[in-house]
């Protein structure tokens, strides 16, 4: 049986609804899963006629969640950074994504001089997503004709958050937001 966005976000406004700490997003990361393998949204959505880049494809009224596809144009390694007061949701759908996930162990909260130390690494395969919760510090790494769908708690366009350099041991706010609205443009 299929699985449209419209069901995705369906469901994932009633989980985050009913549900409102990590055990709803988790439910979202679920859905995500489902809706990776549905062959008419992949085709769809993140078809071979789609140019690279990235697409904000939908954006919750109420609850703000924003899903965005990316076919990515080039091999790509993020510095680690996390999303400030939001969550965030990787599901991959075509090649794979490297995540790495780290603390931050010099005490700090804020920009400035920041210690990370790696706590986790894993893969995420075509149908499979992942979770970074509220604050979670991450990197990802992906080939050239990766796709992947991400899911964010709210725009992040509108959230402060931090880039990390571990060479240097520092932190900086992001200031490049630069996620696509059609809606904004
Ligand atoms: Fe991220």
């Amino acid at each position: 049986m299929g699985y449209s966005l419209e069901q995705f976000c369906q469901d994932t406004r009633e989980a985050l609804t009913a549900n409102p700490g990590h055990e709803g997003r988790d439910m979202a990361r679920a859905n995500l899963e489902k809706l990776l393998v549905d062959p008419d949204f992949l085709a769809s959505t993140l078809g071979d006629d789609q140019e690279p880049g990235v697409e904000t494809i939908y954006e919750d009224p109420d609850l703000k969640f924003c899903v965005l596809a990316y076919l990515a144009g080039a091999d790509r390694t993020s510095p680690p950074h996390d999303h400030g007061v939001s969550w965030a949701v990787y599901g991959q759908a075509e090649k794979h994504t490297d995540m790495q996930m780290y603390q931050r162990v010099d005490g700090g909260a804020g920009a400035g001089e920041a210690k990370l130390e790696l706590i986790k690494e894993f893969r995420l395969n075509p149908g499979q997503a992942g979770l970074f919760d509220v604050g979670e510090i991450h990197a990802i790494d992906h080939p050239k004709g990766a796709r992947f769908v991400r899911v964010t708690g709210e725009d992040l366009n509108h959230v402060e958050r931090l880039r990390f350099d571990a060479e240097a041991g520092t932190a900086e706010v992001i200031e490049d937001q630069g996620v696509p609205h059609p809606d904004k443009a």
